[in-house]
This record gives structure tokens, sequence and C-alpha cells, in this order.
């Protein structure tokens, strides 16, 4: 990053995860599915479900508060909001502008990105590089969704795999040189849309009787495609965005990856050459909670002491379009 840019760094952090815990045995009673299949197969345990009455702006709004909570800061500081999500409450207006409501900000600049589970960090960097401009103060990135109102509760392939929740975050600048967001890498590859997708809904395939009837307004998705590709592009992004900081393996306190899969993540690791030791999985009790997972997950790596001020933190992830990045940290 260039020397003359400030450093933009993560001044608090916060999440929520609805109260409603269903567990893979839950689930077993409900469909034709098992325990130990879902565990084996992806290192699930449980997820979180919104309530009928919580939508996905209900979800960031309470990380939203949060964040600002653990920050000490006002929602008055806040200028630049940025929602990352791809389960809107509606296709417009954002989530964001609903948040922004909800919060009761002032008048600021607020929108979406659709970069599916990679959201988190496209939102990240957009924001980094906007209070770098200087137009803006102080930014709340949230990762938030309800990923059960757009799964086909008829497929158990898919169904089980996703879970609700929130994380947020709020963005300052510091005089501390060479501190906070680091380097970033974001990557798209739209050539294969349908691994992962909702097919209708938009322009392209407008509601209709026969949409409904074809379930086509759910989450349609090619698991053993989307493990190849997550595998190789999440691993290779991180050594790249590693060697474009001059940072190796080894100076990184904890790895942050999106939580998908874990057999996903230990892949990774293996391919990074790196112990499994210093990856913060929590996947067993959320699922993949797509733009909200790695909000959560560093959330939960500070709460639980495994990043300190000074630790290099690096956050990777990829997802639907197909969308993959990295970020490095130096936390504060
Ligand atoms: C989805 C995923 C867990 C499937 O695992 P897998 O090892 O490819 O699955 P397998 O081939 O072993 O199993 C498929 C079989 O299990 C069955 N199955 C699917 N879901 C099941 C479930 N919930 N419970 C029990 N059986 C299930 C299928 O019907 C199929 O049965 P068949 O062989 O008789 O046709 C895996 O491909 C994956 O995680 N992919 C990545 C997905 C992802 O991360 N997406 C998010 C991107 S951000």
């Amino acid at each position: 990053m260039p020397a003359d840019n400030p450093s933009v760094i993560i001044q608090g952090l916060g999440i929520y995860a609805p109260e409603r815990n269903v567990t893979n045995d839950d689930l077993s009673q409900v469909m034709d599915t098992t325990d130990e299949w879902i565990r084996t197969r992806t290192g699930i345990g449980a997820r979180r479900l919104a309530a009928e009455n919580e939508h996905t702006s209900d979800l960031g709004t309470k990380a939203a508060q949060a964040a600002l909570a653990d920050a000490g800061a006002s929602i008055d500081e806040i200028d630049l909001i940025i929602v990352a999500t791809m389960s809107q409450d509606m296709l417009f207006p954002s989530t964001a502008c609903v948040i922004q409501g909800k919060l009761g900000a002032r008048q600021v600049t607020a929108f979406d990105i659709t970069a599916a589970c990679s959201g988190f960090l496209y939102a990240l960097e957009t924001a980094t590089r906007l209070l770098q401009s200087g137009s803006y103060g102080k930014a709340l990135v949230i990762g938030a969704e309800k990923m059960s109102n757009i799964l086909d509760w008829e497929d158990r392939a898919t169904c089980v795999l996703f879970g609700d929740g929130a994380g947020a975050c709020v963005l300052s600048k510091s005089d501390t040189p060479d501190t906070g967001i680091l380097e970033c890498i974001l990557r798209a590859d739209g050539s294969r849309p349908e691994l992962l997708h909702m097919p209708a809904g938009g322009t392209a395939k407008p509601a209709s009787k026969d949409t409904i009837d074809a379930r086509e307004h759910f989450l349609r998705m090619n698991g053993k495609e989307i493990f190849k590709v997550a595998v190789r592009d999440m691993g290779k992004v991180a050594l790249d965005v590693l060697e474009k900081a001059g940072v190796s393996p080894e100076e990184v306190a904890c790895f942050i990856p999106h939580q998908a899969n874990v057999r996903i993540i230990e892949s990774m690791a293996q391919r990074m050459q790196v112990p499994m030791d210093k990856f913060l999985i929590n996947i067993d009790r959320y699922g993949n909670t797509s733009a909200a997972s790695i909000p959560i997950a560093l959330y939960e790596a500070r709460q639980s002491g495994r990043i300190k001020p000074g630790d290099h933190v690096l956050l990777a992830a990829f997802g639907a379009g197909l969308t993959w990045g990295a970020s490095l940290i130096k936390w504060t």
C-alpha cells in the first residue's frame, strides 16, 4: 500500500447470531439426512436460523450496533455504510439503505455489495479505499445474511450447509503507518455463474408461476465443482496477498477463512503448508453464513485471544460469481 495512504483500522467489531439453534439431529427429524453425513463431509454440527419476522436488515442492524458499542463510536460519526449480502431484504432498495434507516444514521452514503460469500472482503476493501480518499471519516462494514429464506428446504444437498447471522466492523483512520488493512486482492470469474446461483427473480427470469413451480427462487449449487475451485483459488489468493505484502505464512498469527466446509479449509491449509491450528474454525456452530462468516469468525478470534495487537491476520474467502479474495490485516 503506498506510504502516502493513511492506515485504515478496525476500530470495533460486533456480531449477531439469531437465537434459534438447529442441530444436524434436529434436521434429521424433518428430512432424509444424518448428523454423521453432514458432519463428516462439512464439519457442520449446528446453525442459527432467524425468526420469521427477523430480516437480513435486522441481523445487520444488531451486529452494527454491537460494533459501534465495541468501537465506542456513535452512529453520528458514521458517514459510509456498506452491506455485503446475497439475501437482501428486497431486490431494491439496498439492505444498506434499510439498515441506515433502522440505525437512525445521518443521510450518509449507503450501498450493498453483491459478491456472495466473498462479499465482506469486497466491502472491506471498498470502504478502506473510500476512507483513504479523504472523503469519509468512519465506515460501517456489515456482512448480513438470512440464508434460510433463500434455501430450498426440499434440497438436502444444499439446505443443511447454510445458516443465518451477521457481523460488522467500524473502520476508521489511524496516524500509525503500516497498520490495519495492509493488502487485499479480489478476483472474479463469471464464466460459470450456474455453479452457484438463484436462477429466477431477476430480469433474466422474472418471477412467474412456472419459476415458482420449478423452485427457481432458491439457491442452486454444484457442490463438487465449487469444492475444487474453492480449494485452489482461496489457497492461491491467500499466498498471493502475503507475497504482495512481503509477509510469510509463518508470520501470520491467525488465518480466518470463509467457513463453507472444514474439508475445504483443511485442503487449503495443506496447500499453503500451514498447520490447521492456525486456522479459526467455527463452522461447527454456525454453518456457512455467507458474507457474515468472516466477520463472525474474526470477532470470535479476537474474543478468544487468538489475535492480539501487532499480529498479522489473514482473511480469505470464495463464493458465488465466482468471486474470491484475501485481505491481510495488522491487528491494532
Ligand atoms: C456439498 C458437499 C458437502 C457434498 O459432499 P460430497 O462429498 O461432494 O458428496 P458425496 O458425493 O459424498 O455425496 C453425495 C451423495 O450424498 C447424498 N446427499 C446429499 N446431501 C445429503 C444430506 N444432507 N444427507 C444425506 N445424504 C445427502 C446425495 O444424494 C448423494 O447420494 P448418491 O450418491 O446416492 O446420489 C460438498 O461437495 C461441498 O461442500 N462442496 C462445496 C460447497 C460449498 O462450500 N458451497 C458454498 C460456497 S461459498
